[in-house]
C-alpha cells in the first residue's frame, strides 16, 4: 500500500506490513553497516525514518532528491519515533545536486533568505509548517461559517471588455443578503498599495461576511471575535507541532501571546477615545494623532499595547474618513459612522468592518456626496426593494496567519507573495 509520511508515522501496531512511500529525502546519515535516510512529503512536520543496510549506494541518496521506498514498516529501536521503514527497494526519483541547492542539511535558514527562493522555500521546515496551518486555518474558517454558506461570490470574468481585479467582494456580498441573510466569501482580492510595508500585499485573501437583519456593531463584533478565536482553537488542535514550530524559532513568547489573546474578552473603544489615549503619547510618533485623520499603523500598535496585547476593538470614526457604504451615527457635533476595525498584536488592523447605510435618502445622499450616483443606481435599488439593516466585515488572512504564528513579514505566510513591483512567480 502506499502511504503519506503522516500516516506511516501514524501506524498504531507497525508489525512488517509492506507499504510504498514517496517523498524527499531530509537527511542521509550513513554508518558503517546501515544507511538512516529521513524522508519527508509535506505531509507532516515529522519526517520519517528510513533504514537501509549497506548495500545502497549512499552517494545516490543527497540531500533533496526524490524518492520512493519501498519495505517494511516496524517498530522503531529508537526513542525518538515509533516506527521506521525497513527498506527493501529505494529508487532515486529525481537527484538534486546538494551542492547548488541553496538549502543545506541541518541549517536553520532565516525566512529572508528562503524568500529568495519562492519555487523552493516550500521544501523547508518553516515553511511546510506555515503552508500546512495556512491550509487548515482556510479548512478552520469554512467550517465556521459552513452553516451559513449558501453562496460563494463568482470572479469577474468578462470577454473584450476591460475588467478590474476585485479590492473586495463586499457590494456582491450585500446583493446576496438580500435574499441569505448570512453569506460569507473568501478570495482573493487585488489593491494596487505602493507599500513596502510588512502587512501590505497587491494579491491578498480576505475572509467576508455580511449578515441581514443586524441590529447593531455589538452583534457583528461579536461574530467578528468568534472567527478569530474559533478559527484559532482549530488550527491549535489540528496542527500543534506546526504552530509549536513556528512558535519556538521564529516568534518566541508567542505561544503565551496568543494564549493571552484567546482567554480575554476583546476590547471596544470609540475612535475619540483612541485619539485622546494617542494625545497623551504623542511624543511617540512620526504622525501626529489628531480627531479627524486616519490612525497610523504606529498609533494602531500603540493602542493595541496601551490594551495590555489583547485585540481592541475601534469603532464610530469620522463619517469624512470612511467610505459611502457606512452606517450614518446621526451624533453630533462629531458626525460618525458605524465603522469597526479590530487592531491585533504584532499586525495592528486585521479587520474592518461597518454596519451598512440601510435607508435609502441617507444612502444617495453619500453617493452624491462621493460622486458615484449614476454608477451605484444598483446599489441604491437595493434600499428601494425589501431594504434590511446589515452588515459585515473583511479579515485579511495573510495577517491573520502572522498574528496567530508572529510572523513579521507578510511576504512568508503566502506561498507566492506578489507586492510592488515584484511578481516574479
Ligand atoms: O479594511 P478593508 O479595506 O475593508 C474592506 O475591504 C471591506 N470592504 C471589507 C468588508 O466590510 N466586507 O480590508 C479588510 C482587511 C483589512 O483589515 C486587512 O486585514 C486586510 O483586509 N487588508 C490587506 N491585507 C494585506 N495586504 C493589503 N494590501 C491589505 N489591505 C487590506
Ligand atoms: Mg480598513
Amino acid at each position: 500500500a502506499k502511504l503519506s509520511v503522516r500516516d506511516a508515522l501514524g501506524a498504531q501496531n507497525a508489525s512488517g506490513e509492506r507499504v510504498k512511500v514517496q517523498g524527499w529525502i531530509r537527511s542521509v546519515r550513513s554508518q558503517k553497516e546501515v544507511l538512516f535516510l529521513h524522508v519527508n512529503d509535506g505531509s507532516s512536520l515529522e519526517s520519517l525514518q528510513v533504514v537501509a543496510d549497506s548495500s545502497f549506494d549512499s552517494r545516490e541518496l543527497a540531500f533533496g532528491s526524490s524518492v520512493e521506498v519501498q519495505g517494511q514498516l516496524v517498530k522503531s529501536l529508537s526513542k525518538r519515533q515509533n516506527v521506521e521503514l525497513k527498506a527493501e527497494k529505494i529508487e532515486v526519483v529525481g537527484n538534486c545536486d546538494a551542492k547548488a541547492f541553496p538549502f543545506k542539511y541541518k541549517e536553520r535558514h532565516p525566512l529572508e533568505y528562503l524568500r529568495q527562493y519562492p519555487h523552493l522555500r516550500c521544501r523547508t521546515n518553516v515553511q511546510g509548517s506555515i503552508l500546512r496551518v495556512r491550509s487548515e486555518a482556510t479548512a478552520a474558517i469554512h467550517s465556521f461559517f459552513k452553516p451559513s454558506s449558501k453562496i460563494k461570490v463568482p470572479e469577474e470574468n468578462f470577454f473584450n471588455v476591460p475588467v478590474f481585479l476585485t479590492v473586495s467582494g463586499q457590494l456582491h456580498l450585500e446583493v446576496m443578503s438580500g435574499a441569505f441573510t448570512q453569506v460569507f466569501t473568501f478570495g482573493p482580492t487585488f489593491r494596487a498599495e505602493n507599500s513596502q510595508s510588512r502587512r501590505h500585499l497587491a494579491e491578498f485573501y480576505m475572509v467576508e461576511a455580511e449578515i441581514s437583519f443586524l441590529e447593531s456593531l455589538q452583534d457583528l463584533m461579536q461574530v467578528m471575535e468568534g472567527l478569530f478565536k474559533t478559527t484559532t482553537m482549530t488550527v491549535l488542535s489540528n496542527c500543534p507541532e506546526d504552530v509549536e514550530l513556528c512558535h519556538k524559532f521564529i516568534a518566541p513568547g508567542q505561544k503565551d501571546r496568543l494564549e493571552h489573546m484567546l482567554k480575554n474578552n476583546f476590547l471596544i473603544i470609540s475612535y475619540t477615545e483612541a485619539v485622546e489615549i494617542l494625545k497623551q503619547a504623542s511624543q511617540n510618533f512620526t504622525f501626529t494623532p489628531e480627531w479627524g485623520a486616519d490612525l497610523h499603523t504606529e498609533h494602531e500598535k500603540y493602542l493595541v499595547k496601551h490594551c495590555g496585547d489583547i485585540p481592541v476593538f475601534v469603532i464610530n470614526y469620522p463619517l469624512a474618513l470612511k467610505p459611502f457604504y457606512m452606517r450614518d451615527n446621526e451624533d453630533s457635533p462629531q458626525h460618525t459612522v458605524a465603522a469597526v476595525d479590530l487592531l491585533v498584536p504584532g499586525v495592528g488592523e486585521l479587520f474592518g468592518g461597518s454596519l451598512r447605510e440601510e435607508r435609502y435618502h441617507f444612502l444617495e445622499q453619500q453617493l452624491a456626496r462621493s460622486g458615484l450616483t449614476e454608477a451605484y443606481q444598483w446599489y441604491l435599488d437595493l434600499r428601494r426593494f425589501g431594504s434590511v439593516p446589515h452588515g459585515g466585515f473583511g479579515m485579511g488572512f495573510e495577517r491573520y496567519l502572522q498574528c496567530i504564528l508572529g510572523i513579521d513579514n507578510i511576504k512568508d505566510v503566502i506561498p507566492f507573495p506578489r507586492f510592488t513591483h515584484s511578481c516574479l512567480l
